[in-house]
């Protein structure tokens, strides 16, 4: 196979070389292309361009496979539990027996924050959604705990301290934002019972820890640990590129995932569900609106950039609802109404022919609503889940000697030379008040 691609611009050939990955997938390293012809690329929203090489995470949106470090999700989801699946991203193997110990007493170690955080809670408006709120509080963290060493055995306890620090935090907003009691983490529970326990143990009415719904919140955060290049993991390589520290960076990974583009789908596909059921809109009126050029609603929790069949992590997902479901005794209608969607989106030409199916958000929220996570706090969840993905990818592009600064060009549009005009001079715009 040809290793160089030849580009003929202005008469003139040059030759670019080929580059591959350990799947086969290949890239035209452009890298010399300015210095070579004076052009640049042209590719907003990135959707041909390759920001780096990474060996995390392996995603064929066409097969719809997921891998992490090699690993297939389906494997993880059955066998793996979150903390095992985060430190197969971060370090790169499976921990031994001796390793996942360590790592839990580290996560134990540091799962209590800083008495003097609560403030910063309590002050926030009481309507103030969770995900500035855990932004902002990640970004705090640096001034907390600032004993950021070069060393690595400092940094991966640093990871240690976001990954456990984070589900207190998301757990004390919640508690914060209904009035009650702050409940604290406990040493004799898991990662993911401890934190269903710090959401929902109150003085009068003990939580009573249920092993399949901490399974069901295992699985929950392995789908969403990391996803390769996506718009948040950029957002934390771009940040992280000028050098700033792993808690900054993080939180614009945070700030990142909020929007409904992104991780905010899932809440804003129960938003979608009820609003379908409350209004008694048919199925057929979604569909239409959604395939309307004109109108701006769309099927939320379908279609993706990088999959163009089903998103394996939805089919897991969709086999969660039921198991939770059934687990709470519980029916939810939204649950009907999401399956009577996808059947008619499955079959409707319009989503057919753009490739549009079912992605991870939009089973997500049932499986949530049914442990009782409340609506506005789906994206935090989304969030603890891919910090350890963040993680990892941050780790990979400090440490790679080929990245530098993000900073990319742009092909510029606005006017050319302008004289500077004293103000005396201007004529008013009548248009502008
Ligand atoms: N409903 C109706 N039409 C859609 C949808 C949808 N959910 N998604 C894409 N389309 C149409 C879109 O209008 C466009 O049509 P046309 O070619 O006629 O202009 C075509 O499909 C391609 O869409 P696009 O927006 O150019 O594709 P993209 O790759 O830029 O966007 C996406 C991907 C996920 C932002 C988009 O599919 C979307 O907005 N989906 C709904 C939001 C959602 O579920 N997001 C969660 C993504 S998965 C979680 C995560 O990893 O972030």
């Amino acid at each position: 196979m040809e290793k160089v691609a030849k580009l003929i611009i202005d008469g003139r050939e040059i030759t670019l070389p080929l580059i591959a990955g350990s799947e086969g997938e290949r890239a035209i390293d452009i890298r010399a292309l300015r210095e070579q012809t004076g052009l640049i690329t042209f590719d907003p929203g990135y959707g041909n361009t390759g920001a780096c090489r990474s060996a995390i995470t392996y995603m064929d949106g066409e097969k719809g496979i997921l891998r992490y470090r090699g690993v297939p999700i389906e494997q993880l989801a059955k066998s793996s539990s979150f903390v095992e699946t985060a430190f197969l991203l971060i370090t790169g193997k499976l921990p031994t027996r001796s390793e996942l110990t360590r790592t839990s007493v580290y996560l134990n170690d540091f799962s209590i924050l800083h008495e003097n955080m609560k403030a910063f809670y309590q002050n926030y408006p009481s309507k103030a959604h969770p995900m500035g709120i855990l932004s902002a509080m990640v970004n705090a963290m640096r001034s907390f705990y600032p004993e950021l060493i070069d060393i690595e055995e400092e940094m991966n306890k640093t990871y240690l301290r976001i990954i456990s620090k984070i589900r207190t935090m998301a757990a004390m907003a919640y508690k914060i934002s209904i009035g009650q009691r702050v409940v604290y983490p406990r040493p004799d529970l898991c990662y993911c019972a401890n934190f269903l326990n710090m959401m929902f143990d109150s003085v009068v009415v003990p939580y009573r820890i249920d092993d399949d719904l901490v399974q069901a919140l295992n699985v929950f955060w392995i789908l969403h640990a990391d996803h390769e290049q996506n718009c948040s993991t950029t957002a934390v390589r771009v940040v992280g590129s000028g050098k700033v520290n792993i808690y900054s960076t993080i939180s614009a990974g945070i700030s990142a995932l909020w929007g409904p583009l992104h991780g905010g789908a899932n809440q804003a596909v129960i938003q979608m569900l009820e609003r379908i059921e409350k209004d008694g809109l048919s199925i057929a009126t979604c569909i239409n609106r959604a395939k309307d050029p004109e109108d701006d609603f769309r099927l939320m929790g379908f279609g993706h950039r990088v999959y163009k069949t089903y998103d394996p992590r939805a089919t897991i997902m969709k086999e969660m609802c039921d198991i939770v479901l059934k687990k709470v005794k519980q029916k939810d209608p939204l649950l009907d109404i999401a399956r009577k969607l996808e059947e008619a989106a499955l079959n409707d030409s319009y989503f057919k022919e753009k490739n549009l199916y079912p992605n991870v958000d939009f089973y997500s929220g049932i499986v949530l609503r049914a442990m009782g996570i409340p609506t506005n706090m789906f994206t935090v969840m989304f969030a603890i889940g891919r910090l350890p993905g963040w993680i990892a990818q941050w780790k990979e592009d400090v440490s790679d000697p080929e990245m530098k600064i993000c900073r990319p060009r742009q092909i510029y549009t606005g006017n050319r030379l302008n004289e500077y005009i004293p103000i005396g001079q201007r004529k008013e715009d009548d248009s502008v008040c």
